[in-house]
Formats: C-alpha cells, structure tokens, sequence
C-alpha cells in the first residue's frame, strides 16, 4: 500500500485489504464509451484513496491539449491507437492508481497483455440503450459522428464485447447511483484480489 493509502485507511476495511493486495498494480476499467469509466473511476480512485488517471485525457495532454476529436482528424485512428498504448503503458508503470481507458484499448492484444501483468482490469458493461442516451448529448467521440450512431454503438458492442469479456471483473453499469457501481466495483475487486474468488469465468484458452 502506498503511504497515502495507509494513511487513509482503517487497515481492516475491504478498501484497505485491495490496495494492499494490489502493490503495484492499477485498476484498469475497460468498455464501451458511455459506460461510466471515468464517472466510476474517479470514484473508485477517491474512495481507495489512489490516483485516478484518464488516458483519453494523458493522451490529449500528450498533444499539447489537442482533443481526441482533433487528434483522430488530424492524424487518423491508427495513429491514435498508437499514442494510447503508449500512454497506457506510461500510466501502467506508474503504480497503485485506477485507470479509465478509452473504449477501444483494450481491443489492441499488446495492452491487453501489459494490463495482465500490471493491473486488474474491470468491464463495465453497459447496454446499447443506456450508452445512446449517455452519449448522445455530447460530439466528443469521433467514431460515433455517423449518420447513425445507435447502429454504430451496436456494432461496436458486438465487436467488441468477446474481448472486453477476457477482463477480470464484470461489472453491469446502468443508471443506478453512482456509488452503487463503486460499491459493486469495491466487493468485486476484494473478492478477486483477497478472497482469490474470481469474478468471472476466466475463459480457459484466452488468447488475449
Ligand atoms: C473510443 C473511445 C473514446 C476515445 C476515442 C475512441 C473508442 O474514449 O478513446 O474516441 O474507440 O471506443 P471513451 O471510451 O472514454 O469515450
């Protein structure tokens, strides 16, 4: 545990028992966009009393403040992707923290591999519908400027969810208090990283 931590842990409290079983690995919440990574993360982070880190945003910092939007049309996804597995290998050495990754990362084979051996990773899964609505009052995310973004988000759920299903926790995000999916988050981790329960099937020939 860091000293931080410590300091601000009763040693006995769930919360304190996962920093502790961590060392220095991070939190790192993968998923669709919309599905409350940040949201949670910066909740998680608080209540474990270790950083919260937003790679969309250490990657938009990286570029001098450009914005994801900008930096997808200035330079193309690919070169976008490959900004943020750097960042995310950065921030993964960085130790104990939680991480929110941008919705397509953990889709790259490289960074799944680095998040095994440095994090623990957590899906938020959330449904089409709930994303939609999440989503749409904002233009923020560049692969969702498409005549039609309900049809986007459901390829990208279909594409996408075997792989983020090789995450070690899955927790269902949905339009319940916020806390309660930190609460959901918090039981989770302490049963996978004290308990030794795992959270989900672990699929036995992953390939990530
Ligand atoms: C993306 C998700 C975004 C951002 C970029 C691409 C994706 O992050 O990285 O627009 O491929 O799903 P959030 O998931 O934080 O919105």
């Amino acid at each position: 545990m860091t000293e931080t931590a410590a300091r601000h842990h009763d040693r006995s409290s769930p919360e304190a028992e996962i920093v502790a079983a961590l060392g220095r690995r991070a939190i790192v919440l993968v998923g669709m966009m919309g599905s409350g990574k940040s949201t949670i993360g910066r909740r998680l982070g608080a209540r474990l009393h270790v950083p919260f880190l937003d790679a969309d945003h250490e990657i938009e910092v990286a570029h001098a403040g450009m914005t994801v939007s900008e930096i997808f049309a200035q330079h193309g996804e690919p070169y976008f992707r490959d900004g943020e597995a750097r960042v995310l290998a950065r921030l993964l050495e960085g130790g104990p923290c939680v991480i929110a990754t941008g919705g397509g990362a953990f889709m790259r084979e490289e960074t799944r591999a680095r998040i095994r051996a440095r994090g623990v990773s957590v899906w938020l899964q959330a449904d089409g519908d709930v994303i939609l609505r999440r989503v749409k009052r904002r233009s923020d995310r560049p692969l969702l400027q498409t005549a039609d973004p309900a049809a986007t988000i459901a390829r990208l759920i279909a594409e996408r969810s075997p792989v983020y299903r090789l995450a070690d926790i899955v927790i269902a995000s949905r339009d319940v208090p916020h806390e309660k999916i930190v609460d959901e988050c918090v039981e989770a981790l302490h049963a996978c990283l004290v308990s030794g329960v795992a959270a989900t099937p672990s699929p036995a020939s992953d390939t990530r």
